[in-house]
């Protein structure tokens, strides 16, 4: 079987790429990560490629279109099908965006279109809301819009402050991007408009309240 070449981009900690490495560790997993770029020499996830013997480089070019150019050479050159981005914290050239259009996604911690942009995770907590979580959407020109692939949902906890939001909503990002990603190596995405429709696949058939006491509630008003 023909794995889909994955480019992934990063500019730090890059815990989401650390799970993207681990499912494609699986002989089985229909992509494989065959460069990651860095825009900062300093990125935590370099060592992490590294590790995992995965091709690395830095371009630490400050200009947008050199960015650009370089990082299209070496996308080319590692003949990447799909560029991930993942915790990439520059704003990208928009015809760079353009030229892998449809083949470029994101993971963002919040519900988009809910809390776009920087602090999501703070600007959760700002507006009260009672779950957050993560996405994965297709890139588009304007930062953090673009087709949804799959959300993931977490609760929001009376105590929380955003580091604790931060790691619940983290522990989904790892699961929901490698699913991303193999839904779309599998071919299974169609993109209409705003929207992407996923052969096979079934949304769940929940509803969560919280706080959770709702439900008992509700349980045993049944009862
Ligand atoms: C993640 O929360 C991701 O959603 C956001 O930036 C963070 C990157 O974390 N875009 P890591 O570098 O993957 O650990």
């Amino acid at each position: 079987m023909a794995r889909l070449k994955v480019g992934v981009l990063i500019s730090g900690r890059g815990s989401n790429l650390q799970a993207l490495i681990a499912a494609g560790a699986d002989p089985a997993y229909p992509a494989e990560i065959v460069t990651v770029i860095s825009n900062r020499p300093e990125a935590q996830g370099l060592a992490r490629a590294a590790s995992a013997g995965i091709p690395r480089h830095v371009i630490a070019d400050p200009d947008r279109a050199a960015f650009a150019a370089a990082a299209n050479r070496l996308l080319r050159e590692a003949q990447v099908e799909l560029v991930a981005l993942a915790g990439f914290m520059r704003i990208l050239d928009p015809g760079f965006v353009e030229a892998w259009s449809d083949r470029m996604i994101n993971i963002h911690p919040s519900l988009l279109p809910a809390f776009p942009g920087l602090h999501p995770q703070r600007q959760a907590l700002a507006a009260g809301v009672k779950f957050s979580g993560c996405t994965v959407h297709f890139v588009r020109v304007a930062v953090d819009t673009g087709p949804i692939i799959a959300q993931a949902a977490v609760p929001v906890e009376d105590d929380d402050d955003e580091d604790r939001l931060a790691t619940r909503i983290l522990a989904a990002e790892h699961r929901l991007y490698p699913l991303a990603v193999r839904l779309y190596a599998e071919g299974r995405l169609r993109i209409d408009g705003n929207r992407v429709a996923i052969a096979g696949a079934v949304a769940p058939k929940i509803e969560v309240l919280n706080p959770a006491e709702a439900l008992a509630d509700l349980a045993s008003d049944a009862g």
